[in-house]
């Protein structure tokens, strides 16, 4: 498949799952608004047109709380082919919404989106009006899900991490309940292969903390000491920090000199916290679990995805890139989600193995920002290789390449049209006029 054919491909699937002023991630498995997925795929559409990238953020961020926090669902019409729908989160908003978050890749996108935008003065005025929105979602995040001040954030859902099943938590997340969860009936599995979804228990648990939040009133100042799961994700934390990074350069840009001062001010304090979390003998960072006080045993690809953010020192950027390879060593296609060495790798199981092409991209972002250049465009080259041998998949099997969960599927199809614009393989602008 040349790239431009590539290129024409992933453009039909940003359409086809175009809703007019928001994205759905796919077809019948996730049919409303999530906000992380919003964020990224406004990345693909910005080439193809920016006006449109922009109407995806600004379309998330209207549903935002008033207490800061944008949820990770947007509920935009009814559709009970998705389960939990807005009954069972039961929050109140005039649009119904999700409980809870996602990893905030918001800052990041809108940086890149200005910072490479053709019509400067849309990006200008939209910048503008998103900025104050983005920033008081950071504050949200270190107020309520940093209580004592420690410079990083915790979970109190895996559905927050976006990597539902990883590995990461198992042990943590044994320790919330299952009693007294509402009879239930998951759609997941009759969309995808229910071999390469979370599991049943793993979802009581899922559910469990939703009714427990929901019964709190989803009142933010209480979730964090009520909640049984509170851990502590590298990945995430680093997703917070590049993204506190971009809007500090936005700020600067627009002239909002108290606004930048704050974010440096926390920025530096984020990057001393990571120190706690890094394993020399590993050489990546690892999860804490906060309701323990005790690090996790697991290293999974979040553990390198502090070199997004430029977290610490050079010697250990080098052993994040080491560990990359040794990642990608294990299988044909990288980069697995969970190190393959772990007896608890799944190759096909949602994040317990499977290669992502979102991953891709931050992990291969923060490769080329430390001048890893080839190990950087191995990461391209193997998402594209996936591509090609198993279409727009929502995520892969790393050992044979075979497509997994959902099809057709939004954020593969804009990471596609992010790598092609950065690969001399095939630069966007050949594929573009193609
Ligand atoms: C799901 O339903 O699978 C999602 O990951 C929750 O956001």
């Amino acid at each position: 498949m040349p790239p431009s054919a590539l290129y024409t491909a992933a453009c039909e699937i940003l359409q086809e799952n175009d809703r007019g002023t928001y994205t759905v991630p796919t077809k019948g498995l996730y049919p409303f608004q999530w906000n992380w997925d919003s964020c990224l795929t406004a990345l693909g559409q910005r080439h193809l047109d920016e006006a449109r990238a922009w109407l995806e953020i600004a379309t998330l961020l209207e549903h935002q709380w008033p207490d800061g926090m944008v949820p990770h669902i947007i509920f935009h019409q009814e559709d009970d082919g998705y389960f939990p729908g807005p009954q069972v989160w039961d929050t109140q908003r005039p649009t119904p919404t999700s409980g809870i978050t996602q990893p905030p890749v918001l800052g990041f996108v809108l940086r890149r989106l200005f910072e490479q935008a053709q019509n400067r003065e849309l990006a200008e005025q939209q910048v503008r009006a998103l900025l104050p929105k983005a920033a008081r979602w950071h504050q949200w995040f270190f107020s309520c899900r940093d209580p004592q001040h420690t410079g990083l954030v915790a979970l109190l859902h895996p559905w927050e991490a976006g990597r539902d099943n990883s590995v990461d938590w198992d042990d943590a997340f044994r320790q919330v309940p299952t009693e007294g969860i509402q009879p239930y009936v998951r759609r997941d599995t009759q969309h995808v292969n229910a071999a390469e979804r979370p599991t049943q228990q793993e979802y009581d648990r899922f559910l469990w903390l939703v009714q427990h939040f929901r019964n709190l009133g989803w009142d933010n100042t209480r979730l964090h000491e009520a909640s049984p799961f509170r851990v502590v994700d590298p990945g995430f934390n680093a997703i917070l920090l590049r993204s506190e990074m971009d809007l500090a350069w936005l700020a600067e840009r627009l002239g909002q000199a108290e606004l930048a001062a704050t974010l440096h001010a926390r920025m530096d304090r984020t990057q001393q916290a990571f120190a706690s979390l890094w394993n020399a003998e590993q050489g990546q960072y690892q999860p804490y679990d906060r309701c323990r006080n005790q690090l996790i045993e697991s290293f999974s690809i979040a553990g390198v995805l502090p070199l997004f953010a430029g977290v610490g020192s050079p010697e250990q950027q080098q052993a994040m890139a080491a560990r990359v390879a040794h990642l990608r060593k294990q299988v044909q296609f990288g980069v697995p989600s969970h190190d393959p060495a772990d007896a608890r790798f799944d190759a096909r199981r949602y994040w317990r193995g499977p290669v992502w092409l979102i991953m891709n991209y931050m992990v291969w972002d923060g490769l080329a920002r430390h001048g890893f250049t080839a190990e950087a465009q191995q990461v391209v080259q193997d998402s594209l290789a996936l591509i090609r041998n198993s279409g727009f998949a929502e995520y892969y099997d790393p050992l044979d390449g075979a497509p997994c969960g959902g099809t057709r599927f939004t954020w593969t199809a804009a990471m596609v049209l992010e790598f092609l614009k950065a690969s001399p393989e095939a630069p966007l602008a050949t594929s573009q006029a193609a």
